[in-house]
């Protein structure tokens, strides 16, 4: 794997495919440098994925859709199909709780006879997202407007879900990029979100390029600050939405919910259709990725712990739907606290997408 210091301000999105290649913004690397990560094999995919250059549950979704690619040119299909499809199923293993990367992988395998085929299949994956970015900002913004009578708003959020976790304007980030261009955002309360701190260094990074307002808070504050009314709404994004509506997100997302019905404050989920995986049941059937001892006890670089301490590092929780006000995808929203079920309003009723006269019911 390749590495330059390609600026990513030239870069139009985070994961690229580039003259044979991924190509995706180092993330483990940011705010600090801005470092392009090019990716040559279905290792260098793999690698990046598990250390997080690449993270976020659509962006791993299209660097596997473009990783299936490599693949295929490594091993072609029709002469060697037990290469490709063992690659397909590292691939799809390397990070087990967002839905997209397996269900993206599985897609452009599935449509993959040779190289060419596989690429234009993974372009498709990318476009879709793209598209879905904008969607969810607009559905998103819209709710959280009415919800507040159209007055402008402070948004608390989680993690990082900003272009960086897609390859656009992202999911819940998009909403509060929306709101700031539509002149209605107070202020975004990132949470610095420990261990890997995606909202200390990378959603702070993303806000400060929209140039909207923000002040980032320690995780352990969320709580208090949503009690003393510094948020009017809670928004994060999605790994996986199980059929019942229940939601695996980064940790620290249950207690943020939990948090935000004690004190009254809407918490909303934003996420592309391509995250919901009605094959999963509940939450209670999610797989949750558990993560090295080091990240804990390691803190950009510098060992925080004594030597040897072992630790608890689950990297995402399950949010009960009985705490989810609404789900918000680039298709529809559905009113969870209203009663409303993924099965009521299902993505592809075209009869009302949004849903929004229900929102009142919120909060
Ligand atoms: O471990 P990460 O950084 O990949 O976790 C990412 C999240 O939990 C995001 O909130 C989720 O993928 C939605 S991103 C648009």
């Amino acid at each position: 794997m390749l590495s330059d210091n390609s600026t990513v301000a030239a870069r139009a999105q985070t994961v690229v495919w580039e003259s044979g290649a991924v190509e995706m913004i180092d993330q483990t690397e940011l705010p600090g440098r801005e470092v392009v990560a090019r990716c040559t094999s279905v290792d260098d995919v793999i690698a990046c994925i598990k250390r997080l250059a690449v993270r976020g549950a659509p962006a791993i979704g299209v660097a596997g859709g473009y990783a299936v690619a490599l693949a295929a040119i490594a091993h072609d299909p029709a002469t060697d199909r037990e290469g490709f499809d063992h690659d397909v199923a590292r691939l799809r293993a390397a990070r087990p709780t967002a839905v997209n990367l397996a269900r993206m992988v599985d897609r452009v395998a599935a449509a993959t006879t040779d190289a060419a085929s596989a690429l234009a299949a993974a372009h498709a994956v990318r476009d879709e997202e793209l598209g879905a970015s904008t969607a969810m900002g607009e559905h998103g913004a819209d709710l959280l407007l009415e919800m507040a009578g159209d007055r402008p708003l402070r948004v608390m959020t989680i993690c990082n879900t900003g272009g960086l976790a897609s390859v656009d304007r992202g999911t819940a980030l998009a909403v509060i990029q929306t709101l700031h261009e539509r002149g209605k955002l107070v202020e975004a309360i990132p949470l610095e979100t420990r261990p890997l701190l995606q909202g200390g260094r990378l959603t702070t990074w993303e806000l400060g390029r929209m140039g909207a307002p923000h002040r980032l808070i320690v995780d352990s504050a969320a709580a208090s600050l949503l009690r003393r009314g510094f948020a009017d709404a809670v928004v994060v994004g999605a790994d996986r939405i199980a059929a019942n509506g229940d939601t695996a997100n980064k940790i620290g997302t249950f207690s943020l919910a939990l948090a935000a019905r004690h004190a009254g404050v809407p918490f909303v989920v934003v996420a592309p259709e391509s995250t919901v995986d009605t094959d999963t049941a509940t939450g209670d059937d999610i797989e949750i990725e558990d993560r090295d001892d080091d990240e804990v006890s390691i803190v950009r670089g510098v060992q925080i712990t004594p030597p040897g301490t072992r630790t608890i590092n689950p990297a995402f929780d399950v949010t009960p739907v009985e705490l989810i006000d609404a789900l918000v995808t680039d298709k529809r929203i559905v009113h969870f606290r209203a009663g409303e079920t993924l099965d009521d309003r299902r993505a592809d009723d075209a009869r009302d997408r949004t849903g929004l006269s229900q929102q009142k019911e919120l909060g």
